[in-house]
């Protein structure tokens, strides 16, 4: 039994079904205060579902929820003013600059006139808007939307941030800067529920990761954890010379834990026990005389857990239709 208390967001058996779309199986969710859970998942697993019942704008069939403490059924008006929400589609009015979408929201939320606008070119600075601040949203481009999306949902400096795939439509540097803005946020204490199809964004910010698949959580862990789950770590290399390759084969043979695999570009992979193995190894090659050009030891990728967990990637789904087999 889960104690609601000891954590920011708790669901426990959510579902919600859309017509023949089960959208939600029962989605159950734990998130520690001050921390980060990654919600990770394709296209359609039930995402922005949960995120939309947790930010009580959706009402689950069935199960339960609460946030901050307080149940998303029964007390939705404390839940609202416990969240910041950030739709995965923009809600600025398109017709005002950036600085009047943040002033009229922290109007909103009653703050004097004087305390929005510091909020608000507070938080243009912050995500980089302050030449832009003057300009009507409709004019932005799609990145600085997403942006002035974001501090819209920040300006009533909510204890917990639903996030509802942060960085979609941004480019790699605004991506790496969003990235410094929910770090910022957990360290002045509040809780992120971030949703993502991003599995290195996921492994970034998360302290804990749910998979997500069709409407279930089909995997709960840490980064590291989830990772561990298809192996530990592995050494990868690449020989500058082909012809090099099979005692390189030979090399990693005595130093893995099964059976090392080559792909192009005299490039070969083998899983090993743990770290220690590293050294051993460069010295090994060295004293054979094998040159490299790449050697790298690394954890499997979490689009690789992906695979194990679900036998599909990412970017494939599991077939056009959920209908199953209702009989
Ligand atoms: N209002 C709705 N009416 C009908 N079906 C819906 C509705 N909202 C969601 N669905 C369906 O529920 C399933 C889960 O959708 P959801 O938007 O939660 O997925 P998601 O994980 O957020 O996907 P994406 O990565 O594409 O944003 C999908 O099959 C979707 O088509
Ligand atoms: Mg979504």
């Amino acid at each position: 039994m889960t104690h609601n208390s000891d954590f920011a967001i708790v669901a426990e058996g959510l579902r919600k079904r859309f017509g023949d779309t089960q959208a939600l199986d029962g989605v159950d969710l734990a998130v520690r205060p001050g921390t980060v859970l990654g919600v990770l998942g394709p296209n359609g697993a039930g995402k922005t579902t949960t995120i939309r019942i947790l930010a009580t704008l959706l009402q689950a069939d069935s199960g339960h929820a609460t946030v901050g403490g307080f149940d998303v059924a029964a007390n939705p008006a404390d839940v609202r003013r416990t969240i910041g929400l950030t739709g995965q589609y923009a809600s600025v009015d398109e017709d005002l600059t950036g600085t009047q979408n943040l002033v009229l929201i922290g109007q909103l939320l009653n703050l004097s006139t004087r305390d929005a606008r510091a909020r608000a070119a507070e938080l243009l600075a912050w995500f980089d808007l302050s030449d832009a601040a003057g300009r009507v949203a409709k004019h932005y481009s799609g990145g600085m939307r997403r942006r002035l999306d974001l501090a819209a949902s920040l300006v009533g400096r909510p204890s917990v941030i639903f996030l509802d795939e942060p960085t979609t439509g941004l480019d790699p540097a605004k991506r790496e800067d969003m990235w410094g803005v929910v770090r910022s946020l957990v360290g002045d204490g509040s809780t992120v529920l971030l949703t993502t199809q991003y599995l290195d964004e996921a492994d970034a910010l998360a302290d804990e990761i749910s998979v997500i698949d069709s409407g279930r959580v089909i995997a709960h862990d840490t980064p590291d954890g989830l990772k561990r789950v298809i192996g530990g770590h592995r050494i990868r290399i690449r020989t500058n010379d082909a012809a090099d390759v099979q005692r390189a084969v030979g090399v990693l043979t005595a130093v893995g834990t099964s059976a090392p695999e080559v792909s192009a570009r005299n490039t070969i992979t083998v899983p090993v026990a743990d770290e220690s193995v590293l050294t051993p190894t460069v010295e090994r090659l060295a004293a054979e005389g094998i040159g490299v050009s790449e050697l790298s030891l690394h954890l499997p990728s979490l689009d690789e857990v992906f695979m194990t967990l679900t036998g599909h990637t990412t970017e494939e789904l599991p077939g056009s239709t959920s209908k199953g087999v209702a009989a």
